[in-house]
């Protein structure tokens, strides 16, 4: 008889609920353990009493389906040096170790991405607590994993975008451009742009020029073809190499602003009408697609299995169609992003998708 915790940390995303009810019916329906949903990532482990509910196989009914986390999350926040009411920053880690303690935690399974990843590693250290990971960001640049929760749905909500974008740039003879999310990495514009049609696709990671774009959307308009879909990740700067972000009153940045910049020097240089769709936490939420209960689903078995094995200190992956484990810090070590000689990028590059570099100029081919 084991007592597990299991909480999500970091920016929620779709597949995550489907991943604690494959924990909750692996842990309770197969080994018989006890399951406690920690509330809102590590803040549930820190207060006093310690914040979480017993999960039973009854609490989990109709959980595959729904978007987001029943047990929230913050991606705020870091514990070892966590701003306090007053104004001041304090370590908070022994408050969580101590919680973890006071619920009677066997182990832990901890939802994140690399960053949340990291800081649960550390405090397990500290603490000798047991941690089993399992891999989720939309970004899906966690490196060890082919895919993380959240990505494949981000995706398709992208990609259905474009379909949605295609017929009104039709209708209207314009530039439609959408700008995704992905942090530093284009995974879901690669994917979402390839499944989606674009017609071109920016990514961090390939440097283009506006004026390479522009001469596709003329090209483009030369063939009798009226309207162009561009995708554009959060990432990707301004020609001149400038960031595009914004400050919130909390002092936070974040990405966003690119789709603009690109809508207006394209009006600008070639006088095309531009429109821009900012996806934005749309990409987050929702129901998950049907791979991504998949791979959530395999991930909770398998991380559960993981405890039953006392092999800790491990995050699940999905590598060649199965699910693997690493240990946590090659996981982290990781980062993955788009490979510009990668087999996406071929792809795009072979469907004739313009990815603002050189590679075509002067070429009608
Ligand atoms: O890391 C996931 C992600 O959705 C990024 O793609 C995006 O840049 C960021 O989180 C947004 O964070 P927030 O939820 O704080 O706005």
């Amino acid at each position: 008889m084991k007592r597990i915790g299991i909480l999500t940390s970091g920016g929620d995303c779709a597949g995550l609920n489907a991943a604690i009810r494959a924990v909750v019916h692996r842990a309770v329906g197969t080994y018989g353990w006890e399951v406690f949903g920690i509330r809102q990532a590590t803040l549930g482990l820190m207060a006093q009493p310690p914040q979480a509910i017993a999960l039973e196989i009854d609490k989990v009914d109709g959980l595959l389906v729904a978007g987001g986390t029943i047990l929230g999350t913050t991606n705020k926040g870091d514990p070892f040096a966590f701003p306090m009411p007053d104004g001041t920053i304090r370590d908070r880690s022994e408050d969580i170790i101590a919680g973890y303690h006071q619920l009677g935690l066997d182990a832990m399974i901890g939802i994140g991405g690399d960053g949340s990843m990291a800081i649960l590693r550390r405090l397990a250290q500290q603490g000798n607590l047991n941690l089993v990971a399992i891999p989720k960001t939309i970004d899906n640049d966690v490196g060890v994993t082919e895919l993380s929760i959240g990505f494949d749905t981000a995706v398709s909500i992208a990609t259905e975008a474009l379909d949605r974008l295609h017929f009104t740039a039709a209708s209207h003879s314009r530039v439609m451009i959408l700008e995704v999310m992905g942090r530093d990495a284009g995974h879901i514009a690669i994917s979402a742009g390839i499944a989606g049609g674009a017609d071109v696709i920016l990514v961090p990671e390939i440097p283009y020029t506006v004026e390479r774009v522009c001469y596709t959307i003329k090209e483009r308009q030369e063939q009798g073809k009226n309207y162009s879909l561009v995708v554009v990740s959060e990432a990707v700067r301004t020609e001149t190499g400038v960031c595009v972000m914004s400050t919130d009153r909390l002092g936070q940045c974040r990405y966003g602003g690119i789709g603009q910049y690109l809508a207006d020097e394209i009006c600008t240089r070639i006088g095309a009408e531009t429109r821009v769709t900012v996806l934005g936490h749309v990409q987050r939420g929702g129901t998950p697609s049907p791979l991504e209960r998949v791979i959530a689903s395999a991930f909770g078995v398998a991380a559960v299995d993981l405890i039953a094995e006392a092999q800790y200190d491990r995050m699940v992956t999905w590598q060649k169609r199965q699910v693997v484990s690493v240990p946590i810090p090659e996981a982290i070590a990781q980062y993955r992003a788009v490979n510009p000689h990668g087999t996406l990028v071929k792809t795009a590059r072979g469907l004739g998708i313009c990815l603002g570099d050189e590679q075509r100029v002067g070429s009608r081919e």
